[in-house]
């Protein structure tokens, strides 16, 4: 008998569709400014979907769907790359506009290696995300 289970690949976790969330429209706390140095990235899971955030080397904070576009690793645990995220599985780099910008084994990036991003915001030491399931831009004016 034998056991095919170790021949099966582990399923990847699916990003969630934020339309179908119930998350309100609006700004979400999800960490506070002391969690995420310089060069660090956190996973966010209390948001309208799965989220990587992180602080490049400018010290600006950037926000991105957490799975990977090429295969879906993870991207909390990637390495913040001066101001982008670089893949732990392949190390594609994306920037905080949602662009892949560097496959190091390429010499192009293809025009469709793009993710969806969002809008960080820090106020008072607390990082908050923009989620409007509209498109709408943020209102700096209600944080
Ligand atoms: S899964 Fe991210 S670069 Fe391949």
């Amino acid at each position: 008998m034998t056991d095919n289970s170790i021949l099966e690949a582990p399923e990847l976790p699916e990003q969630k569709d934020p339309s179908s969330s119930d998350f309100p429209d609006g700004w979400h706390y999800v960490a506070n400014s002391k969690d995420l140095e310089k060069s660090k990235a956190i996973e966010v899971i209390n948001f309208a979907t799965q989220i990587v955030v992180w602080r490049g080397s400018d010290e600006k904070l950037y926000a991105l769907d957490m799975y990977c576009k090429h295969m879906g690793a993870s991207l909390g645990c990637g390495e913040v790359d001066q101001n982008g995220i670089r893949c732990p599985f392949h190390a594609w780099r994306w920037n905080g506009s949602g662009d892949c910008d560097d496959i190091p084994y390429a010499k192009r990036v293809p025009d469709k290696a793009k993710t969806r991003s969002w809008t960080p915001y820090e106020k008072d030491g607390k990082i908050y995300v923009w989620f409007d399931r509209n498109g709408n831009e943020p209102d700096f004016d209600s944080i």
